[in-house]
């Protein structure tokens, strides 16, 4: 099938390059001409496990290109995806400015029935405004073409994307149209092999249905997260609570890992839009606010526990293992290190950091800065580092030597911010330990 994808963004550029990969004729557009013009080079602007030889396999096979050119390529796709971001706005919104963009390109160009798909995360009724945005500029053209707006939202992770893509659990498709099914069914067919993948509904759930499941899941780590501080404080144990509770099925393994509170792109951001859009329509969302307001409170528990240990940490140097928001990606968008990292500067520490990808990142963020120095080894933001902190739990971080890390951490100490180690094997190389809910 033909398939345009507007948005080269993780969902846009992952979405169609596993398109291409299973055979699908894709046309990808971005605003962006530099972006464009490096992926059709070969250079890809995100770091994501095996996403790289995919999308230069499918580019030489002539199944997979990358335009700027908005006309020619609506012209191209019998489906077209919506792909764009949805940043917050100040209010906690999701602000719709390039969705809405995106639509009115789409009714000022096409020429034939289309079918618009969009897989940008976005509140409910979005669907209806796109509908509206394209008929719009249909009218102005006095043109009368028929167009479907289908709601079909994306569940990949960063860091797995590429997997999460190629086997999905699920695929939401919330349509009214029974042709826009069967065509999203053909479109999907090569992913859905061994059972039904596709779970139909209306618009409406579908749009609901990707808050949902992220606010689940980020509802499960904030809980988690809780039952950390009540841990800590009555003298127990959270790793033992969560192989406890995680053997049970209905609880399950998945999202019990407390840690120093979610980030990225996705938790924080629809969280808050998924709040906002309870209080537009009269609920109270009592339970999204205190996921968010816990998550908040832990991302800052990292330098309570260096507070605790230290009393003031002023001219301390803390080497930092960890700035993206999670292994696997270079993402540092509502990181927990940035939370630290400001922490430590607004109390007169310097850092140290080292990450195995998002150095870059960093550096883009932060600046030229006297107080920190980013590092390329694990090893080297240990040299002369008073206290070792980890933030990310990549697996490089998992397994260190603990009586090289005693000798060369000037106050022996270690803060686990994702609990990765046994406090009794740190404690027995003569460190001292801190981990999150760890009060035993
Ligand atoms: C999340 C969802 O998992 C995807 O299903 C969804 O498609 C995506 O958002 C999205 O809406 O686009 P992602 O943000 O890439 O994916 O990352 P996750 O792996 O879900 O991790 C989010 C944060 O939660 C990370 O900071 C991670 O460290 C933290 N986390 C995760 C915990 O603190 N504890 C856990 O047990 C699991």
């Amino acid at each position: 099938m033909r398939v345009t994808i507007f948005g080269t963004g993780y969902v846009g550029l992952v979405t169609g390059t596993c398109l291409a990969e299973v055979g699908h004729d894709v046309v990808c557009v971005d605003i962006d001409e530099a972006k464009v013009e490096g992926l059709n080079r070969g250079v890809i602007p995100i770091y994501e496990p095996g996403l790289s030889p995919m999308v230069k396999a499918n580019h030489a096979a002539g199944r997979l290109e990358f335009t700027t050119n908005a006309a020619q390529a609506i012209e191209h796709g019998d489906v077209v995806f919506i792909a764009v971001g949805t940043p917050p706005d100040e209010d906690g919104s999701a602000d719709l400015k390039y969705v809405l963009a995106v639509a009115r390109t789409i009714g000022q160009h096409m020429q034939r029935t289309t079918i618009v798909v969009n897989k940008s995360t976005v509140p409910v009724g979005t669907a209806d405004k796109v509908r509206a945005a394209i008929a719009h500029e249909l009218a102005e053209r006095r043109t009368n073409l028929v167009f479907d707006v289908v709601s079909n939202p994306e569940f990949l992770k960063e860091g797995d994307a590429v997997n999460d893509c190629m086997r999905p659990d699920r695929i939401v498709v919330g349509t009214d149209s029974p042709q826009a099914l069967e065509k999203l069914k053909r479109l999907y067919a090569p992913f859905n092999r061994s059972h039904e993948r596709i779970v139909a509904m209306d618009v409406r759930s579908a749009e609901l249905t990707k808050y949902a499941a992220n606010a689940m899941l980020a509802t499960k780590i904030s809980f988690m997260n809780e039952m950390a501080c009540i841990a800590e404080q009555v003298g127990a144990d959270i790793e033992h609570v969560r192989q406890g509770i995680g053997s049970d099925p209905r609880i399950g393994w998945h999202f019990i890992y407390p840690g120093a509170g979610y980030g990225g792109s996705c938790f924080p951001k629809d969280v808050q839009a998924l709040a906002w859009t309870a209080q537009q329509y009269g609920c109270n969302p009592r339970l999204l606010d205190a996921v968010e307001a816990v998550n908040a409170a832990q991302k800052q528990h990292l330098f309570e526990l260096m507070t605790r240990h230290y009393g003031d940490v002023r001219g301390k140097t803390v080497a930092v293992w960890g700035l993206a928001f999670k292994p696997n990606t270079d993402d540092m968008r509502a990181a927990s290190s940035r939370t630290l990292l400001q922490q430590l500067w607004d109390a007169g520490a310097r850092v140290q950091a080292f990450d195995p990808e998002a150095t870059q990142e960093a550096r883009r963020i932060f600046g030229n800065r006297e107080d920190l120095h980013l590092c390329a080894t694990a090893g080297e933001a240990l040299q002369g580092a008073d206290a070792l902190v980890v933030v990310t739990e990549w697996k490089q971080f998992r397994s260190p030597d603990f009586a090289r890390l005693a000798n060369v951490v000037k106050d022996k100490v270690v803060f686990d911010g994702r609990n990765l180690y046994d406090p009794a094997e740190v404690e027995a190389a003569g460190l001292s330990y801190y981990g999150i809910g760890r009060g035993r």
